[in-house]
């Protein structure tokens, strides 16, 4: 498959295109033995394509930002089913590296008005690209916002107001080993996430507690292995009720969802 759509992207022709395809060019040759090589020294497809699909958008991608990964997908999807029939829905997207979450939303609910928030200045440089070319193309726009989902005084503006707060947060407990493609070039940041992996998500937790409204909604991706320890977290804050946590589509546990419970 990457062999496939390194030779597309060397033939600057879709994959398909390869079904009808009997020879190439020398210099077309050339450059997919050269990408072929860099995949061979694991850099990640999409760093070599520049491209990264996410549910109908390709995103732009590279050097300094988290490659979007299929799983995610899902966490959109049950996004998208809570804002069904709300007009104008507030959503804040916090860590938003490519933009894959905030710009799918905005893309797949018209009404939707969605922040995307990101603390690394490189991949903050990618949300924004991103988020130019999908209203470019007549989404309606994203705001995009230099912030730590952490910070107390992030979006104060908001407090109270949001319908839906959605992360995918970095999650990957200190130490674990991930693939070289992980390791070398997704950022740091986008990975580590303390001893138990949770540190970015207890501060994650008190600003969705403060921005969303009362039944507000809450979405956080996490690691396999936090599937217990993630919903205890939510559970243990106090301001949320209606904890569950979904698997992937391979059955893995992969996100929390929860509800703001109303304020006193
Ligand atoms: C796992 S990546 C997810 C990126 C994108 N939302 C996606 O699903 O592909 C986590 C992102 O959160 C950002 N991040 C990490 N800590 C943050 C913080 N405290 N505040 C805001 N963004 C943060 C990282 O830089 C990275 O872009």
């Amino acid at each position: 498959m990457d062999a496939e759509l390194l030779l597309a992207h060397a033939l600057g022709r879709p994959r398909t295109a390869l079904l009808t395809l009997d020879d190439v060019d020398d210099d077309v040759a050339a450059r997919f033995a050269a990408l072929l090589d860099q995949r061979a020294q694991r850099v990640p497809l999409q760093h070599l394509t520049g491209r990264a699909p996410f549910r109908h958008l390709e995103l732009a991608v590279g050097p300094g930002v988290f490659v979007p990964r299929p799983e995610t997908e899902q966490l959109v999807e049950w996004a998208l089913g809570r804002l069904a029939g709300v007009p104008e829905p507030v959503v804040v997207d916090l860590g938003s590296g490519s933009g894959a979450i905030a710009l799918s939303i905005a893309h797949e609910h018209a009404g939707a008005r969605v922040t995307a928030v990101e603390r690394d200045p490189q991949a903050l440089e990618w949300t924004r690209h991103n988020a130019v070319l999908r209203a470019g193309v007549g989404d309606r726009p994203v705001t995009v916002l230099a912030g730590d989902m952490t910070d107390a005084g992030l979006l104060t503006g908001l407090d109270g107001t949001v319908d839906l707060v959605v992360s995918n947060p970095p999650y990957v407990p200190d130490g674990a080993r991930v693939p070289r493609e992980v390791a070398d070039h997704d950022p740091p940041l986008a990975l580590w996430g303390g001893p138990d992996g949770l540190d970015v998500v207890r501060g994650l937790l008190r600003t969705a507690a403060r921005l969303l409204r009362d039944g507000g909604a809450l979405g956080i991706e996490h690691a396999d292995q936090q599937g217990g320890a993630l919903p205890a977290l939510v559970r243990a804050h106090g301001a949320f009720g209606d904890v569950a946590d979904h698997p992937d589509l391979a059955g893995r546990p992969r996100f929390t969802t929860a509800r703001r419970a109303a304020r006193d």
